[in-house]
């Protein structure tokens, strides 16, 4: 499939697709140095890449966070800080922030308030990190228990989505990002929901397409509103009940990816949407067999549904008590600040864990 590769829009401009590394070395032409911000394995599995790629270019600095989540934290921010300090790093300098959804939040938080702001791109190295995180101006720590709690809006000068960088990723990996991707599908994007039914992650064969179509899709929606006062908050399809099951696993022996607890999210809300909007149960069955195709259910049961509800309960979208979701009008379209009540969510839930399809 051809499709163009460079997409521009100010002031945050994007270059997606094969090649997008190559692409990118007119971006680094005004500044004094380079310091790249990055994690362990990624320092070991992508950096020689971007340096092949990019061989005239000069790196000034590395700054090497430790990997995963649980590192998003306000220690790895000063570390960062400190790392800038002792690189004499100042606002003639760009930060490259090369890495997944952790490295493009907290190195995006540390360069947007070192001495009130440094110019960064995002490198996002995954898939999740290529669809959604490295996109949209979001950055920032987990904080006290509560994910995202501390962080501001602010854009990068670029980001640069090659998906080179994919076959570094394990197969959660994969499976995380794709659980996102099916989200732009069902919220805006049926083309791409069509392309991809009846279809595994490890299946997908033109991950360049699929890419270029989800991050584009992203980019739609936050330069329609980046500070998510509208209709950004149509991406938080799936990810009322699914941040909650994520907080809900994050204590347990095996935590749950992102991207899983989304999956199972999508689904409930699938149910929701259904009974508010009227979805037929064709329809609604697709979806849920999409989602099940790709991901396996939780074992959570009927028994755990009180904690999950408190846990939903400390939302950051929860208003006066009440939730509020994005939810799908249809296929392809969502809209969102859908007041729903307890006891329905409650019956969402008790679908999910009964495996119930809809008749
Ligand atoms: N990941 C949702 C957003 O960027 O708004």
């Amino acid at each position: 499939m051809n499709i163009p590769l460079v997409l521009d829009a100010e002031p945050v401009s994007y270059i997606i697709g094969n090649d997008a590394l190559e692409k990118s070395a007119n971006k680094f032409n005004k500044y004094k140095r380079i310091i790249v911000i990055t994690d362990e394995n990624v320092e070991k599995f992508c950096l020689h890449v971007f340096k092949q790629k990019l061989p005239l270019i000069n790196i000034d600095g590395v700054i090497t966070i430790k990997s995963g989540e649980e590192h998003k934290t306000i220690n790895q921010l000063t570390y960062i800080w400190n790392e800038l300090t002792r690189l004499n790093a100042d606002r003639d300098d760009l930060i490259v922030n090369l890495g997944g959804g952790v490295v493009t939040d907290i190195g995006g938080m540390a360069a947007a308030t070192f001495k009130r702001g440094l110019v960064f791109i995002n490198y996002p190295t995954t898939l999740l990190g290529m669809v959604d995180a490295a996109i949209g101006g979001k950055t920032g720590i987990d904080f006290e228990g509560f994910k995202n709690q501390v962080g501001l809006f602010v854009a990068p000068k670029c980001v640069i989505i090659d998906p080179v960088f994919l076959h570094t990723l394990e197969d959660v990996q994969w499976q995380s990002g794709f659980a996102e991707v099916l989200k732009y599908g069902l919220i805006m994007d049926k083309e791409l929901w069509q392309k991809l039914e009846g279809i595994k992650y490890n299946e997908v064969v033109d991950w360049n397409m699929v890419i270029i179509k989800a991050a584009r899709d992203k980019i739609d929606i936050v330069r329609c509103d980046i500070l998510e006062k509208g209709i950004r908050k149509n991406l938080n399809f799936g990810h009322t009940v699914g941040h909650s099951l994520e907080s809900f696993y994050l204590k347990s022996a095996n935590p749950v990816t992102h991207g899983m607890a989304i999956a199972a999210g999508m689904i409930c809300e699938s149910w929701l949407s259904s009974k508010i909007f009227n979805i037929e149960c064709t329809k609604l069955n697709t979806i849920v067999d999409m989602i099940d195709k790709n991901f396996n259910r939780f074992d959570f049961t009927t028994d755990d549904i009180p904690g999950i509800m408190q846990l939903m309960r400390q939302d950051k979208k929860v208003r006066e008590n009440k939730h509020n979701f994005s939810l799908l009008r249809k296929l392809g379209k969502a809209v969102h600040e859908i007041e729903v009540d307890d006891k329905l969510i409650i019956q969402s839930l008790e679908f999910y864990v009964n495996r119930k399809s809809c008749d």
